[in-house]
């Protein structure tokens, strides 16, 4: 660990520029040409992206590229109407593209399905009849638990279609988290499936729909897809299968002309404090922004074979494997399951068999891939591959290079993306034929990111001064609020810096504008590139009824990135036990779901408090991690706690 802690410093100084290969190919390769469009798209922001949307087919004009005079409430091409679905399927009927490969799509098991364009637009206009047929209509919301099927693919934009705004849930999330959602978001009717496949195993996923809405009287509408042929129970009257649904209806549906600032989706994420957040994005300046980041970050060209390896649950999924990808008439493969099944090549495997072009995924998989073994990927033909991406998390540089090297055969660039469910697109990246990149930087900021380190005033920091990660000007794709609650909007992404847009990154920019993340300064852990509020962790722990108290923290971890470490006081009399740990474990699965099982569970009497009784975390993080406090511990209440915790589990 150390050893590569060394390297790693020595490798910041590495620089990798684009081949002049892919320069010569690349939809943006001078510096000059960057700069120019980056410097208009900061200072004249509205001829910019008001140039840019003018390639999306609107079913009426904008009259204003922004409107911004009620900030921090963007408005974005008003009075345009659009519908994201017919922007991503219609256009494509006409321009070239109705047989070109939309979906190629590969399950667990090893089956797999296209559809074209065409086919793509036909099953999206039968789905958005049937949910029509069963009274879904525009301005309804409804959550969608689903695998990674085409049927997610369709389910989302059907919902785009007829206006009905989609709050997709992971389908590894629980029962409970999926009845919050559910219950926050007002939806009243949830798409799901009879189950899918993952690591070998169906996941009942309409068992948890069932526990999920029991009892929740606006759903009047489970729509199943039948995937696995699993036993599912039936409430007759609620639940309609899919294949039943769409038979009797029309391959002809008409896109609902949205208005530029109707809500396209919500989509939950964790924040430090509360219940989980749901976040509002709109139609026009969201398919704006996933448009022109998908072209420009991903050098997209007709020919390419485009695969993220997200779930469509996260926002990843949303911006960069429906809406930007298909904005763009890509080809986009899909893959139902795990990474490793049935073998720790699977992934290569699908890159050779799909001949894939563009690969993009998150750190924490790339770690597990070269714990396995360079002899999984050297298994394969990875020679179609010409670009590599990462999102989630901040990649170590050890990883990027192995990723470089065993991977993209030292010849793709990689594009290191940072952004957040918040921003609806990709923020800060390399442009693959412009940016030299440096291993475990997002380098810079896309077009229209106005991007700064600052202090807690506003002011700006000096190069390498670690700060607060903050954007000081709207942006298309920006989340437009909090569902059902202004004001924690305005409280969460704006009050902390004067003036701009904060969602909890600490980063440096370098002396040549690049910006290294630090990871988050608030009680957020990355678990897996993903965000987990150590709040909620802690109050499914204490909702146990063994359970008296419980502070959640995060510690380094090779695969993870972060791993949960939880400190639990129990009850009088409870014995620490295997039994009461697989117990623990299990409750805050069933409450939460699988990713937020804490790796580590320590017990103790007593956790370390200030005097005023609050949980000192900071020292936490320390004993997690295994190091020694160096920070102040004069506020500590009782100092033999910090001793006794140090001492367990040694
Ligand atoms: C948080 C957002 C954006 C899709 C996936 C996660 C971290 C994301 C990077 C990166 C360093 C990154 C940040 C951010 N993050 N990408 N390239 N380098 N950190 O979406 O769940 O909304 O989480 O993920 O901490 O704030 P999310």
């Amino acid at each position: 660990m150390t050893e590569s802690e060394i390297e790693s410093v020595l490798h910041e100084d590495r620089q990798f520029p684009p081949s002049e290969a892919f320069r010569k190919l690349s939809r943006l390769s001078s510096e000059a040409e960057y700069q120019k469009l980056y410097r208009e798209s900061i200072d004249s922001p509205e001829t910019f992206w008001g140039r840019v949307a003018l390639e999306l087919p609107w079913m009426q004009d904008f009259d204003q590229v922004l409107d911004w005079s009620n900030a921090p409430f963007a408005k974005w091409f008003v009075g345009g109407k659009l519908n994201a679905s017919a922007v991503c399927l219609d256009q494509h009927l006409s321009n070239g593209r109705a047989d070109k490969t939309a979906i190629l799509w590969e399950g667990e098991p090893g089956d797999t399905q296209t559809y074209t364009y065409k086919e793509l637009h036909a099953a999206v206009c039968r789905f958005a009849n049937a949910l029509k047929a069963r009274g879904v209509k525009k301005g309804d919301r409804v959550a969608i638990y689903m695998p990674m099927i085409p049927e997610l693919a369709m389910a989302v934009l059907a919902c785009a279609r007829i206006g009905a705004a989609h709050s997709v849930v992971f389908g590894g999330f629980s029962a409970q988290a999926l009845r919050d959602r559910v219950e926050d978001g007002g939806c009243t009717a949830v798409i799901t499936a009879d189950g899918g496949w993952r690591r070998g195993k169906v996941l009942p996923l309409k068992q948890e729909v069932d526990a999920g809405v029991e009892g929740i009287d606006s759903v009047h509408t489970v729509m199943v897809v039948r995937r696995t042929e699993n036993e599912v129970t039936w409430k007759a009257g609620r639940d309609v299968w899919y294949h039943e649904a769409i038979q009797d209806v029309s391959e002809d549906c008409e896109p609902e002309p949205m208005d530029s600032e109707d809500v396209l989706f919500l989509l939950y994420t964790s924040g430090s404090t509360g219940k989980p957040k749901g976040i509002v994005h709109t139609t026009g300046g969201y398919m704006v922004g996933t448009y022109l980041t998908t072209q420009y970050v991903f050098d997209l060209q007709e020919d390419d074979v485009y695969w993220c390896t997200a779930d469509v649950g996260w926002i990843t999924g949303h911006s960069y494997i429906v809406y930007g990808p298909m904005a763009n008439g890509a080809t986009v493969m899909m893959y139902e399951g795990a990474p490793t099944t049935p073998h720790a090549g699977r992934f290569w495997e699908l890159c050779e068999k799909h001949k894939v072009t563009i690969f993009y995924t998150a750190p924490t998989a790339i770690r597990t891939f070269m714990r396995l073994g360079d002899e999984h990927p050297e298994r394969f033909d990875l020679s179609s591959l010409r670009l590599l991406g990462t999102v989630g998390e901040a990649i170590n540089p050890e990883a990027w290079m192995w990723y470089r090297k065993v991977i993209g055969g030292d010849r793709c660039p990689i594009v290191d993306t940072w952004w957040q469910t918040e921003t609806g697109g990709i923020m800060l990246t390399p442009l693959p034929g412009v940016t030299a990149t440096k291993p475990g930087s997002a380098t810079r900021p896309f077009f229209g990111v106005d991007a700064a380190i600052l202090a807690e005033d506003g002011t700006e920091l000096g190069p390498n001064k670690g700060g607060l990660l903050c954007i000081r000007k709207p942006w298309p794709a920006m989340l437009r609020g909090i569902w059902g609650d202004k004001q924690r909007y305005v409280d969460t992404y704006w009050s902390d810096v004067k003036g701009a847009y904060f969602a909890g990154d600490g980063a440096r920019r370098d002396e040549d504008g690049y910006f290294w993340i630090m990871g988050r300064v608030d009680d957020v852990i990355n678990v897996s590139g993903h965000r987990l509020s150590t709040m909620e962790v802690e109050s499914s722990l204490v909702s146990h009824p063994k359970v008296c108290e419980a502070a959640v923290v995060a510690r380094p971890d090779e695969i993870t990135g972060q791993a949960i470490c939880a400190f639990v006081t129990l009850g009088k009399d409870v014995e620490v036990t295997d039994a009461l740990r697989t117990e623990l474990n299990a409750h805050v699965a069933k409450e939460i779901g699988k990713l937020a099982r804490p790796a580590d569970m320590r017990f103790t009497d007593a956790l370390p408090k200030t005097r005023s009784g609050k949980i000192m975390r900071r020292l936490l993080r320390d004993v997690a991690a295994g190091v020694e406090s160096s920070g102040d511990t004069s506020t500590l209440e009782d100092f033999t706690v910090l001793a006794k915790l140090r001492g367990d589990g040694e």
